[in-house]
């Protein structure tokens, strides 16, 4: 049986921010000026450096915020000779002209240490510090702080080194079982971007962190890893379903689970904290907020915010695209059937909200990553 979280509860204590958050609070009885501390991870797929965590205890955090790294060539000078780098003087030395250094020059912070984060000579990312004071980072000071970003530095680096770990197992195992034969590796892709955009539009007041929004990224593609557990005279079927074959088709949401649930124990990974969202995701994505869903029939704040973002990403993508019983929909088209759910009681009315509002965008990724045969 699944345990079913609130929401709210997806930001928790053991999340990295909530780690970063305590290492702050360590580091202030020490060093009172500093004021921020943030990490930004690296995707060297797509050369893209993003916001990650933050503790920003003055100033307005940066979220959402991504580059490419070989864009912003003082950083990838320190990425490439893994050093770290001190701005004495923020002021005087860093110029307006990137939403960055704009938004940097605003907070009114005087200094900056930023630290690569390395493990395996691999280069993951950055630790931003910045205190209200100039010139606080003293060499003293640089060698202490990178002693004692060393913890939070390999948190970071397990946290996602486990993600990548069973998003890749998940993938080996649905390769072997020919699921990309009727559902395609552009589904998946499709899944994880529009996922991650709905996340991150959503209302201020609903706002999610770049960490949740980053898992969600990640394990969106996830949702259906369950379908490999049925029979392909069901799952290939082109004609209408029996309502046996339906029941049938509705045990890939526990099946997920307990493949889900045995990787998780096959590599000691059940405590991980990102793991709920991951279970959350394949849970819940055919929740419907009055109850209407399968199987566990969950009602509104019941479900959490991943599955529900989840679900309107995979509904616009059912109806943006060709079925074997269906044309594809306009974009227009899938945004009207979806405001209908909402009015309905079915689907959480800030996630469509929130593909409306950049619905080019939505559109954007439908174009890139359109199916091959169609
Ligand atoms: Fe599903
Ligand atoms: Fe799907």
């Amino acid at each position: 049986m699944v345990t079913t979280v609130h929401p709210l509860q997806t930001v928790n204590s053991q999340s990295l921010t909530g780690k970063l958050q305590r290492f702050h609070d360590e580091l202030l009885c020490d060093y009172p000026d500093i004021c921020r501390l943030a990490c930004a991870i690296y995707d060297t797929n797509s050369d893209i450096l993003k916001t990650f965590i933050n503790s920003t205890r003055e100033g307005h955090a940066i979220a959402g915020y991504e580059v490419k790294l070989h864009n912003t060539p003082s950083l990838l000078e320190l990425a490439n000779q893994q050093q770290s780098r001190v701005i004495d003087d923020i002021s005087r030395q860093i110029h307006a002209g990137t939403p960055h250094s704009d938004w940097l020059l605003e907070q009114g912070y005087l200094s900056s240490f930023t630290i690569p984060i390395v493990r395996q000579s691999k280069f993951l990312g950055f630790i931003f510090i910045d205190s209200t004071t100039k010139a606080s980072f003293t060499e003293g000071v640089q060698r202490d702080l990178i002693m004692r970003c060393n913890g939070i530095c390999d948190a970071i680096a397990n946290e996602l080194s486990s993600a990548h770990l069973l998003v890749a197992t998940a993938s080996a195992i649905r390769s072997i079982a020919h699921l990309r034969d009727f559902e395609t590796g552009m589904h998946l892709t499709r899944m994880a971007e529009l996922s991650k955009l709905i996340a991150h539009n959503l209302p201020a007041e609903k706002a999610l962190n770049d960490e949740i929004i980053e898992h969600i990224y990640l394990f969106s593609p996830l949702h259906d890893i369950g379908k490999i557990g049925i029979p392909d005279s069901i799952l290939l079927k082109q004609g209408k379903l029996t309502t046996e074959e339906r029941k049938i088709i509705q045990t890939h949401v526990q099946k997920g689970v307990d493949i889900i649930d045995a990787i998780l124990a096959e590599f000691n990974l059940i405590e991980q904290s990102d793991a709920r969202i991951m279970r959350n995701i394949i849970a819940f994505h055919h929740e419907y907020l009055d109850g209407s869903g399968y199987p566990f029939k969950l009602k509104g704040e019941q479900i959490p915010i991943e599955a529900r973002v989840v679900t309107v990403a995979d509904i616009f993508d059912a109806l943006t695209h060709e079925r074997p019983y269906k044309k594809p929909w306009t974009t227009a088209e899938s945004l009207a059937e979806l405001d209908d759910m909402v009015r309905q009681g079915k689907l959480d009315k800030d996630c469509v909200w929130a593909l409306n509002k950049v619905i080019d965008q939505a559109e954007r990724i439908v174009s890139t990553y359109r199916d091959v045969t169609q």
